[in-house]
């Protein structure tokens, strides 16, 4: 069923209540496009992070790890096409001061009021676009004019290439297989971000698949079934997800072919991971500039070649706002409105939430044995605050699955109440083998 209850602003009101993610520099007013994670948003970005790591490199065993520095020589930006080509078109308006994307527009405010898209007020006083480069600039050594200039990677897909002879050797591989990297990248963008969809620096999960170059296209094809179930599995629905393939002139300048992973956010349809066959391109760039020779030779034939790249390139933001919004509901329970995050399990923040129902009669200390012996097993929240309905909406908001609540029946029988928070349903189960009953519920196929 498709969700029509969320918008942005319910998901920016409920992440910033919960302590999800919020506003970077708060008491200074706040930096355009920079969030920062709190205890909830840090548990489930972790969440979400190793689901992608175990769909690497557990479910599969074609696929090594890579984490590779953010500062990498300045040669890799001419060599990747970056230096020159990484670019915004940007106009400024002379009355407002104001700079905006000359390409977005008709999606921009201008800074008058009331107000208009950019250009449209008498009074707007926009320059020629110019092109500006996306990549945020610094300096190695303590004098400016003197040091070198680098910059912070804008993507980390670059750190695999550099390293490729180095894994080629090291993992004793031969193509088809792929080098995974997970790690922060940096946007100079000026766009209004639709909260955590577009920021100056995000997370990045890429894979560069390498293979032999008669197989591009079906590994093109495997990695695009891949990922699209990625989600579904982690539980998106399916009718929000969609494949779209990049028209040529929106091809970038190392793909011949890219499909993006769109989700219906309330935004409308936007990418949340692009899949491109980079080609041979990467790597003859690098050999080129470094001189060395980046190619596959197999040991067996002899044959010499430049493997072909496929990489799927996903945002860790953008999927934790996508599964955010899909698992956003709200419905009624004995005529009371609840805010529930359906969260897949294996998401959750916390996946079991132990709450005595009084705070007296013996309650607090039998949930807190139960407390300290579910934890061993799963991720749980110990809460004794406030009436329990309150402390149930807390949980739902934060999509914990199950709730375990220890009552005066509790100290008779050892039994505990066991609440689900999709179906509302509560069942009595028995304290001893709790946590491997929890444990079995939250399995992850
Ligand atoms: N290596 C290829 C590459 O970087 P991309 O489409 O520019 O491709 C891949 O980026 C993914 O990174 C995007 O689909 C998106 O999820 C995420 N991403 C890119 N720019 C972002 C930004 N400014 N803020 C948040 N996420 C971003």
């Amino acid at each position: 069923m498709l969700n029509d209850v969320v918008t942005m602003d319910k998901i920016v009101s409920l992440c910033k209540r919960r302590g999800f993610i919020f506003p970077a520099s708060e008491i200074y007013g706040g930096i355009a496009n920079t969030y920062d994670y709190g205890h909830y948003g840090v548990l489930l970005k972790n969440n979400v992070v190793a689901q992608w790591w175990k769909s690497m490199i557990q479910d599969r065993d074609d696929v090594v790890a890579l984490d590779s520095a953010i500062i990498q020589h300045p040669r890799t930006w001419e060599a990747s096409g970056h230096l020159a080509g990484f670019t915004d078109p940007l106009v400024d308006c002379r009355t407002c001061k104001q700079r905006f994307r000359a390409d977005h527009l008709g999606e921009l405010e201008c800074g008058r009021k009331p107000s208009k898209h950019p250009g449209e007020d008498a009074q707007c006083d926009l320059t020629e676009a110019r092109e500006f480069n996306l990549m945020f600039e610094t300096t190695i050594g303590p004098v400016k004019e003197a040091g070198a200039t680098v910059y912070l990677r804008p993507e980390t897909a670059q750190g695999i290439f550099l390293d490729f002879k180095q894994v080629l050797q090291f993992a004793r591989r031969k193509p088809p297989f792929g080098i995974a990297q997970v790690g922060k990248s940096f946007r100079n963008e000026i766009t209004p971000g639709n909260f955590i969809f577009r920021t100056l620096e995000f997370e990045q999960m890429e894979m560069e698949f390498f293979v032999p170059p008669a197989e591009a296209q079906h590994w093109f094809e495997h990695w695009l079934r891949e990922r699209l179930d990625w989600y579904v599995r982690l539980g998106i629905d399916p009718e929000r997800l969609r494949l779209r393939a990049h028209d040529a002139d929106e091809l970038s300048h190392y793909s011949s072919a890219t499909s993006d992973v769109e989700y219906l956010f309330p935004i409308g349809w936007s990418e949340l991971e692009g899949i491109a066959n980079r080609g041979d391109f990467d790597l003859t760039q690098h050999a080129r500039y470094s001189g060395e020779r980046l190619e596959y030779a197999d040991p067996q034939t002899g044959e010499r070649y430049v493997p072909h790249v496929i990489e799927p390139a996903a945002g860790v933001g953008r999927s934790m706002l996508a599964f955010l919004c899909d698992a956003y509901d709200e419905d009624e329970i004995g005529g009371e409105r609840r805010t529930v995050l359906r969260l897949h399990p294996a998401l959750a923040p916390v996946k079991v939430a132990v709450l005595p129902l009084l705070r007296r009669d013996g309650h607090p200390e039998l949930a807190r044995q139960v407390y300290e012996d579910v934890r061993r097993q799963v991720k749980a929240e110990y809460d004794d605050g406030g009436a329990i309905g309150r402390r149930y909406r807390r949980q739902d908001e934060i999509g914990t699955p199950f709730a375990v609540t220890i009552d005066h029946q509790s100290l008779e029988d050892r039994t505990v109440t066991l609440r689900d928070r999709d179906t509302l349903a509560q069942e009595r189960v028995p304290i001893d083998g709790l946590g491997q009953l929890l444990a079995g519920r939250l399995t992850v196929e």
